[in-house]
């Protein structure tokens, strides 16, 4: 086997280990790194429902009451805000949903699921706990969640949700006296959700990681292209030049020319040895020829 080809071989092998180790090392990071970021996105999304919330409960409803609709608005609802706003927001990031889960919601639409239920529960056993995240497995694929406890804190709350005749009466006549109320303060009675599917983080780190392994490709070809040019002009060559030369001798052609030496690397010195051997070799055979010639003449 030639050396280019023992020497290829190897860098073959060891380029086509690093990709493979660069490659799974950095999978799971990029994955963990791209999760965490819709995570983050979906915590954003999430204080912003709050922030609606907090701004329609505070800003607007007092605003309302005191003009002339003493009446029941649906626009001053908090949850109709939020939930109105991640509507247009879904717009521009259709893969978030929200849910504004409610073991007994106002609008039937918001009742949590049984698993919901559970994270429900957690944040009621658990009144230091203010964020839950994790992956959720449904028929349809893994969903990415993250989630806050809706702790009933702010007393205006209970003007709509604490009894039936405390709330607006054309409230009940939209929504009913049956569901929404009960609600006790410093009580969890639902859950913020954000869900992501997991394919969206998923995609994400899949893009960096195919960016990166074609950096890495590229990287990989051009150090492999000047180690072999390197390899050609510095070993490959002199040697065969040195190889060539060698045979040519051998067969009895002494008088060919020497090597230029350049420099004083190993191949220098190599060059320069042979060049010492050619002319002894040259001088031992001249003084052979000599001596024949030498006999003949006595002989004669
Ligand atoms: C003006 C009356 C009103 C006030 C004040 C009010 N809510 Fe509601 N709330 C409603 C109505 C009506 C709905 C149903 C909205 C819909 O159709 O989506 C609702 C829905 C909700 C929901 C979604 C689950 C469900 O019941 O359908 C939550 C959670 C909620 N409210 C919490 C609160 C909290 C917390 C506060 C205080 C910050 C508050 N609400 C203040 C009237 C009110």
């Amino acid at each position: 086997m030639s050396l280019r080809i023992k020497f290829n071989l190897v860098m073959l092998l060891t380029f086509a280990i690093g990709v493979g180790l660069a490659w799974f090392s950095s999978k799971t990071i990029l994955e963990e790194n791209a999760q965490m970021e819709v995570l983050q996105n979906a915590d954003i999304m999430m204080e912003m429902a709050k922030s609606i919330r907090a701004y329609t409960v505070n800003e607007v409803k007092p605003i309302i009451e005191a003009g002339e609709h003493a009446e029941f608005i649906k626009q001053t609802v908090p949850a109709y805000a939020a939930t109105t706003n991640f509507d247009s927001l879904r717009k521009r990031f259709p893969e978030y949903t929200y849910q504004e889960a409610t073991v007994n919601p106002t609008n039937p639409v918001h009742r949590a699921t049984d698993w919901e239920r559970g994270i429900i529960d957690y944040f009621s056993s658990n009144p230091s706990v203010t964020e839950h995240s994790g992956i959720k497995e449904t028929a349809t694929g893994k969903l990415l969640y993250i989630s806050h406890p809706f702790r009933l804190t702010n007393p205006a709350c209970l003007a709509c949700h604490s009894t039936p005749d405390a709330a607006p009466a054309s409230m009940i006549e939209l929504y009913g006296r049956e569901n929404g109320f009960g609600w006790q303060l410093n009580s969890v009675i639902g859950a913020q959700i954000v869900y992501v599917p997991m394919s969206l983080p998923l995609q994400r780190a899949q893009g960096a990681l195919n960016i990166f392994i074609v950096y890495l490709v590229g990287i990989f070809v051009f150090v492999w292209l000047l180690l072999n040019l390197l390899l050609h002009f510095v070993v490959i060559k002199p040697v065969k030049e040195v190889a060539e030369k060698a045979d040519a001798i051998s067969k009895g052609q002494i008088d060919v020319p020497e090597f230029e030496v350049k420099g004083k690397g190993e191949i220098a010195t190599m060059a320069m040895s042979f060049n010492r051997m050619h002319r002894s070799l040259a001088s031992a055979v001249r003084m052979i020829k000599q001596q024949r010639k030498q006999q003949a003449t006595k002989r004669n």
